[in-house]
């Protein structure tokens, strides 16, 4: 039996050694990684390195009686029972920080995109639409002195709203922040900044508080001609109310790089040639995924080491009742 296993070959030279070192089983690319995999292949395991969608519930914890560490290779979390695993005192792992630029690039690639209508613009030109220069040509939204509307004041958030003033843009925004933003930027209540914003983005967790935030009542509370980025997790908005509000032009385009039930997309949005729908690379740069990997492992080679991981999502002064290697 492996004391590890790590759910995807993931892209750093280091996986090697440290399979070798930790007795890992690298599970094969293409594989379907769900809870009856996990609870099958991770019986005997002491650490999980995991991605985003493989789904450690409290099932797979139950059935892993030896697991110390969840290392997931992601800022995001929603995929493990944190609540669960902390009971049975199993670290929980992320890779925070790491991928903020990355994500906030992205963020920014899809803005403009649909500000700009460049994938409308690229198709138009591929169907030999293009017949010369027109004063109307698809026209679009000018980012100058328009209002980004940031929910969620986070890391990502943060790395987002900084852009902004190279565009022009005045920054509001929505949620709790550890110290005031380093640029101007106004704080609002959420249907205030729904109504403000000419571009919203969303940079919250999925929690069971941030799980609908964006359901129909508030999308419909955007400002009319409005513009709805999402890099976050898809199930913080009703695609359905959404795909309806952009088919019926009260929005005027959506760029979404996530998806309530990935890797499914919601039908309506798929006709819409203003939604740029992206298979969630937000931070996917070369160099972002390797350091995502090496947290990973990292994390998980040190709880396997007898140490305390450096990212575990716990509050770290609830830690000590829980730690069955200090
Ligand atoms: C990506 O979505 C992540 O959570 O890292």
């Amino acid at each position: 039996m492996p004391k590890t296993l790590v759910t995807y070959p993931l892209p750093t030279p280091r996986l090697k050694d440290f399979c070798e070192k930790w007795d890992g089983v690298v599970v094969p690319k293409g594989t379907t990684v769900d809870e009856a995999f996990l609870m099958r292949e991770g019986a005997g395991c002491e650490a999980l390195v995991t991605l985003l969608n493989h789904p450690v519930t409290r099932r797979v914890l139950e059935a892993c009686p030896r697991l110390r560490v969840v290392a997931n290779a992601a800022a995001g979390f929603d995929n493990v029972d944190v609540a669960a695993a902390r009971g049975r005192g199993v670290f929980v792992t992320n890779t925070p920080g790491v991928l903020d630029r990355a994500t906030a690039d992205l963020t920014w690639a899809l803005i403009l995109a649909c500000c700009r209508r460049v994938v409308e613009a690229d198709r138009f030109l591929r169907e030999g639409r293009f017949h010369g220069w027109e004063p109307d040509l698809l026209l679009g939204m000018d980012l100058n002195g328009k209002v980004l509307g940031v929910v969620g004041m986070g890391r990502i958030g943060t790395e987002v709203a900084r852009r902004a003033g190279a565009f022009g843009m005045k920054v509001a925004y929505h949620g709790p922040t550890a110290a005031p933003p380093p640029f101007p930027a106004e704080a609002m209540d959420l249907d205030a900044l729904l109504g403000a914003a000419d571009v919203l983005t969303l940079h919250v967790p999925l929690t069971p508080s941030t799980r609908g935030l964006l359901d129909r009542r508030r999308l419909m509370r955007m400002k009319p001609g409005a513009v709805l980025i999402n890099t976050s997790r898809g199930a913080v908005v009703d695609e359905g109310a959404l795909a309806e509000l952009l088919a019926s032009g009260r929005l005027r385009a959506a760029g979404l790089d996530v998806y309530e039930r990935e890797p499914a997309v919601h039908p309506g949005l798929m006709g819409l040639s203003n939604a740029v729908l992206l298979p969630h690379i937000g931070s996917a740069g070369e160099e972002t995924r390797r350091t995502m990997a090496d947290w990973a492992l990292e994390n998980a080679g040190r709880v396997l080491g007898g140490g305390a991981p450096l990212t575990n999502v716990w509050p770290l002064d609830t830690l000590s009742p829980f730690v069955k290697n200090p």
